[in-house]
């Protein structure tokens, strides 16, 4: 018999959610035009507190409706990780501002404050944080300098939701929370994302220009300016509502995953696994491991050596600032020093962590990364 392939994501999907995807398709969808996406949306604010939110067909997209919101422009700078997706950052450029690449904390992998006041300048207006791999950064002070500055906050939460600090849960930190709900992501519905905020001004304005420029009150034929179109299908948002009441048990699986890593690698002391920050609780989205400078691994023969054994894994993100679509168009941003980015990108990778991966295949993967370790 053919050997299995262990994949990096994979979802929970139950009969729970294709019951109720298979009532939305029956015709309240039509006659009751938004009624899943608001249940949805209502879901959403009420487990991470905020009087707003707005489902979007992705969290790029609702990036995107958050600095345009916020009125991010041409001549403005945002502060954001070199050590993330580019659907953090693209929005920036999308915008026609400029994107300053900050460094990462060594403890938590998300924008460290002494990088980002390094990064900072007369033309930056906010601040991009991200929740890397569900870990959560030091919010505090971090918060407070956004504040004493005047700058947007926008707490990039996509691969952060059930993440906690300090009691408060991820989708409720700065001005704007974006999440995604892509496949790969702990709660999903296939393609999906949504925005959050506290605002009405920035809610109404992320309601027009996602909806082409149409107010919700006056004549829905005429709009106002031309924008976009990013709404969710009442698909989608009937999935969604079906993960997020079965949240608690998703999270629960995703600790576990963490936990059996964590206690298979102990018999290899150069094999960590990313740390918990302070005064958070994580996800664990995506468990990574990385290894001291000195041990010499190579990434791409560790992924190659597990793709042989049918293991998939991921390399830790490239910096975006040493990709073609940044270093060729040198308009699009500003470079601070992000050494550790750099660094951790030449030792860690990330594990499968799929919702259907069993303590077994967990067992088998470390045991040949262990043996890839000593041998
Ligand atoms: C950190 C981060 N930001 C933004 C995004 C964009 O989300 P989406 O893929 O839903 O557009 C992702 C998703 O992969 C992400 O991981």
């Amino acid at each position: 018999m053919q050997k299995r392939k262990i994949n990096l994501f994979g979802p929970s999907i139950t009969n729970f959610e294709i019951d109720n995807v298979s009532k939305s398709l029956k015709l309240d969808w039509f006659q009751n035009y938004n009624k899943y996406q608001q249940e949805f949306e209502d879901y959403l604010k009420n487990f991470t507190k905020r009087k707003y939110a707005l489902a979007t067909p992705c969290g790029t997209h609702a990036i995107h409706l958050a600095l345009l919101s916020a009125g991010i422009k041409k001549g403005d700078e945002v502060i954001a990780p070199n050590a993330t997706w580019i659907g953090s950052v693209a929005p920036i450029v999308q915008v026609g501002a400029k994107v300053v690449f900050a460094d990462i904390d060594k403890e938590n992998w998300c924008l460290s404050l002494e990088s980002i006041k390094r990064a900072y300048s007369k033309k930056t207006k906010a601040i991009i944080m991200v929740n890397l791999y569900g870990n959560m950064p030091d919010y505090d002070p971090i918060t407070l300098f956004a504040k004493k500055k005047k700058l947007l906050l926008i707490e990039d939460a996509a691969e952060s939701f059930g993440s906690f600090y300090k009691k408060k849960p991820s989708g409720n930190f700065g001005d704007i929370s974006i999440l995604s709900f892509h496949s790969t992501k702990t709660i999903t519905t296939g393609e999906g994302g949504a925005l959050l905020c506290n605002d009405k001004r920035i809610y109404d304005n992320a309601v027009m220009f996602s909806d082409h420029g149409r107010s919700k009150k006056g004549n829905r034929l005429k709009s106002e300016i031309v924008a976009f179109k990013y709404k969710m299908s009442s698909i989608q948002a009937a999935m969604g509502i079906a993960q997020l009441k079965r949240l608690k048990i998703i999270l629960r699986k995703k600790e576990n995953i963490f936990k059996r890593y964590e206690k298979n690698f102990k018999k290899c002391i150069e094999i960590k696994l990313i740390k918990t920050s302070k005064h958070s609780v994580s996800n664990h989205w995506l468990t990574t491991i990385y290894w001291p400078n000195k041990k010499k691994i190579n990434v791409n023969s560790l992924i190659n050596f597990l793709k042989k054994k049918k293991i998939e894994t991921r390399p830790f993100f490239p910096p975006l600032n040493q990709m073609k679509a940044f270093s060729n168009n040198r308009n699009y941003y500003r470079s601070t020093i992000t050494k550790f980015s750099e660094d951790i990108a030449t030792r860690s990778i990330n594990l499968p962590s799929g919702l259907n991966i069993s303590n077994k295949d967990i067992d088998e993967i470390c045991q040949h990364i262990i043996n890839f370790f000593t041998y």
